[in-house]
Formats: C-alpha cells, structure tokens, sequence
C-alpha cells in the first residue's frame, strides 16, 4: 500500500486534520467519501489508515483540484476522484458501485491554493479580477453577477451570508461604484466597502471588506444550497454506525450544519404539549461532537486559518434509511 507521507502537501494545510481523521476512520476496511478533496490533505492521510481493502472516493468543483485527484488516482488504486459538487454526491457514491458508505467528511469553505492565487479573486489581500467562482468552467463569476443583482438581493446577501451590520450601506455603494465603471477588481471592491461604513467601524475589529467578501462568495458558489443537499444526502448513505465529520469556518455554516443534523437527532415534529410523541418519526443521527470541537493554540499558531474552523461529528443509527 503507498504511503502518502502526510506532510508532503504543503499548498493546502488541513486543519483539525488528527480529529477528523479519527472521527471518521473507524473500519480500516470501510468505504469512504472526502467530499472536499482540496489539495487532498485528507484523503491522503485517510488512505493512510485504510487497509489494502478498504477505498475511499473524493469530490471537488474546482478543476485544479479535480487535476490533483487524478494525479493520486494514478499513485493509489483504493482512491478515486469525481468532477462533481455536492449535488450529485448520490451519483459518485452509486458510480462507484456503493449505496451505503462508512464515513463522510466535509471540510467546507475555500483552500488556501483558491485563496492564495490572485486570479481566481477570493481575496482582497491580492488585486484580482471580480470572480470568486469555485468551479470556473461552469459557473457565473462574481462580476455576472453583479450586473444582474438589485439593491435589495445585494443587501439581503450581505447580511444574511456575512452578518454585516452595514449591509445597507456597502450594498448602494457597490451599485453605484459599478454603474460609475470604479469597481473592476478585489482591489476596489476592497475600497468601497472600506470607505462605505462609518469611520469609527473602519479601523475596529476586522477589515470592513472580510464580512462582504465571505458573502459574496457564498452567492457566487450558492455554498448553502449546496451544503442543504450533500449534508442531507451524505446522513441518507451512511451504514450503521456510519460517521459523518463536517469541519465549517463560520457561525452561518456552523449553524446550519448543527441544524440539518439536529433535525434527524431528534426529527419528532409533535407540538411540545403532546405527552408523548404521535408523529412516529425516530432518530436516524446520534451526536458524537454536538458542541464544536475547535483547534488548539498550537495549531492555531502553526496554521493561522485553523483559527475559526470547527468540527462536528455525529454517527447514523440503524434504521430504515430510506425515507
Ligand atoms: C477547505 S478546502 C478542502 C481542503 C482539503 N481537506 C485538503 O486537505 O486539502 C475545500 C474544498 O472543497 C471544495 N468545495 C467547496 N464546496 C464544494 C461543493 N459544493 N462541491 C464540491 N466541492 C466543494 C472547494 O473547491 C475546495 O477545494
């Protein structure tokens, strides 16, 4: 079996990696998923714990990342990697001829090499162009999208997916900045939010453009449509006592994946009054790490973006589960 040495990847460092890991390798000789193949630190040190027998397949949206997958797909016959985002997660666990799977991890939100390349425009740390798209082949970039966007979808994106208290103001000066031909990159999309909050807000806290551009990302990537549909699917694939280990990097993420899981830990829908429940319905989740497990200030100083990342597990309960 090879070793994939699991700190020869250094373009992408996994956080939480050992806890995630353990969370999900339970069977050596079991079926996996890495859902977010990344740069495939993961996937490399699942394989690591896998037996001859054991398999894991991976997915990932960005053709870079799907680049590197092929290239362990050639070192190691256990590993396969599909073009694929979470919505057709049902169509890679069937094309690799499996219906229920041991475990499933999801490491959300960007990896350092999106972040890091200036052209693909998830930070205003390098001047690049309006894009921000995970999957640059299919979907609409950032700049798109804006053409086509009103006031009030713009300012519902940034309050609801980056819980900015100036969304209001941020948004009317993005449209106006465009309709001006002033707003064409990172860069100037990083000074209008600047000059659009109050001057007290500008200097404290994190940098006035940090909340808008998470929100904007998630739009451009409909990350919480996506992570609805390939939570839901993944609890609806696991075997008994199949593990599920999500790690997120913000509170609206965390939220909603603590929420999805919640609804099948405890899915009775009788009103509260009833003496007891009616409804039939019965828990096909069970919480391994229902309070989230966050990385330690070593970690946090070796690897600076582990700083908000979070870990929840939870593990399937035997059931019918196919409803
Ligand atoms: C934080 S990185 C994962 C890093 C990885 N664990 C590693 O160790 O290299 C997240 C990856 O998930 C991918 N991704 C995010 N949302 C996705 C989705 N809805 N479908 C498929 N891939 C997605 C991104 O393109 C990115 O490559």
């Amino acid at each position: 079996m090879p070793n994939h040495g699991e700190s020869s990847h250094k373009e992408h460092t996994p956080v939480l990696a050992n806890a995630f890991i353990d969370a999900l390798c339970i069977d050596p000789d079991g079926t996996y998923v890495d859902a977010t193949f990344g740069r495939g630190g993961h996937s490399r040190m699942l394989l690591n714990r896998l037996s001859s027998s054991g398999q894991l397949i991976a997915l990932d949206r960005d053709p870079d990342a799907v680049a590197e997958g092929k290239r362990l797909e050639t070192e190691d016959p256990r590993f396969r990697i599909f073009y694929h985002d979470f919505a057709s997660l049902e169509m890679a666990i069937n094309d690799a001829g499996w219906d229920q799977v041991t475990g499933i991890g999801f490491d959300l939100g960007v990896s350092s090499p999106q972040f890091d390349q200036p052209d693909r425009g998830f930070s205003f740390q390098h001047d690049g162009p309006l894009d921000m798209r995970m999957n640059f082949e299919h979907d609409q970039p950032l700049s798109q999208k804006l053409k086509h966007v009103s006031e009030k979808e713009l300012v519902r994106v940034i309050r609801e997916y980056g819980d900015e208290r100036y969304a209001g103001r941020i948004a009317r000066a993005i449209l106006r900045d465009l309709k001006a031909g002033e707003l064409n990159s990172t860069r100037d999309l990083e000074n209008t939010c600047f000059h659009a909050v109050p001057k007290q807000a500008r200097y404290s806290g994190s940098h006035p453009a940090t909340r808008t551009f998470q929100a904007l990302r998630i739009w451009v990537n409909d990350e919480y449509v996506q992570i609805e549909g390939g939570v839901r699917c993944a609890m609806k694939h696991l075997l008994p006592g199949g593990r599920l280990a999500i790690i997120s990097f913000h509170s609206g993420e965390d939220r909603r994946i603590r929420d999805l899981i919640e609804a099948e830990v405890n899915p009775c829908t009788c009103p509260p009054q009833f003496p007891m429940c009616v409804c039939g319905r019965t828990p096909s989740m069970r919480w391994i790490q229902k309070k989230p497990l966050r990385p330690s200030e070593e970690e946090i100083a070796a690897n600076p973006r582990s700083r908000s990342s979070m870990l929840r597990i939870a593990e399937a309960v035997a059931m019918d589960r196919t409803r």
